[in-house]
């Protein structure tokens, strides 16, 4: 499976982000992945819409939305508005809403993720793989930039695999949370084909370390 590389502008300077995310696109990174934090379901507060829908007028890179956000449902809509190619929301916060948010996201043709932190077990995806585009595996906490990579996560990605080749799905599984130019040959290894990097990629030369990380 090709590699995709999806730079986390949690981790860019918001002051020249414009800038930044040109660089992103120059750099053979496809994704721009944006965290999107409401204070409940994780800790933090990121940002919302407005500033998709500002940097989506400049940039034709794929908007790799990751909802940390309690009862995503209330708005996919809007974020599709916004400019988002994919919508990936936690299991955990759609608890009861899981298909319904899923069929919802595809219905306003967007690609659907589904997201699991560490604690959660690979089997509670089993019932949504078939309506999935992707799933990704936290291989840190939600809810910060700049954590260490936990290291059970690689046999999980390896479970995740296996499960969706039980299925008979070809899945993009994609981690976030702690990649390094160190580590990202191991995730490959391990079956992720969608490598989330925030301060990798933005505590550096954005284009080398892109590189760095496909070539990993
Ligand atoms: C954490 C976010 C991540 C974060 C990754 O909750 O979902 O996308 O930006 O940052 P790094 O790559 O610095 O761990
Ligand atoms: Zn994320």
């Amino acid at each position: 499976m090709e590699t995709i590389i999806s730079p986390s502008i949690l981790a860019a300077d918001f002051n020249i982000l414009g800038e930044q995310i040109q660089e992103v696109e120059k750099s053979g990174a496809k994704y721009l992945h944006i965290d999107v934090m409401d204070g409940i379901f994780v800790p933090s507060i990121s940002f919302g819409m407005p500033v998709i829908t500002s940097v989506r007028k400049h940039t034709k890179l794929f908007f790799d939305v990751h909802l940390m956000i309690v009862e995503p449902i209330r708005y996919i809509e809007e974020f599709v508005k916004a400019g988002a190619d994919m919508i990936t929301f936690h299991l955990e916060a759609a608890e009861g809403h899981v298909e319904e948010t899923l069929d919802k996201i595809h219905a306003l043709g967007c690609k659907a993720g589904l997201s699991v932190k560490p604690a959660t077990p690979v089997s509670a995806l089993e019932p949504y793989v078939m309506k999935t585009d992707m799933i990704l595996v936290m291989t840190v906490e939600p809810g910060f930039g700049g954590q260490k990579y936990i290291e059970t996560s690689t046999e999980k990605i390896r479970a995740v695999r296996q499960l969706l080749e039980r299925h008979g799905l070809k899945t993009d599984i994609e981690v976030d949370g702690g990649i390094t130019v160190d580590n990202a040959g191991i995730v490959k290894e391990a079956g992720a084909n969608v490598l989330v990097a925030g301060s990798t990629v933005f505590q550096g030369n954005i284009a080398e370390r892109v590189q760095k990380l496909l070539q990993a």
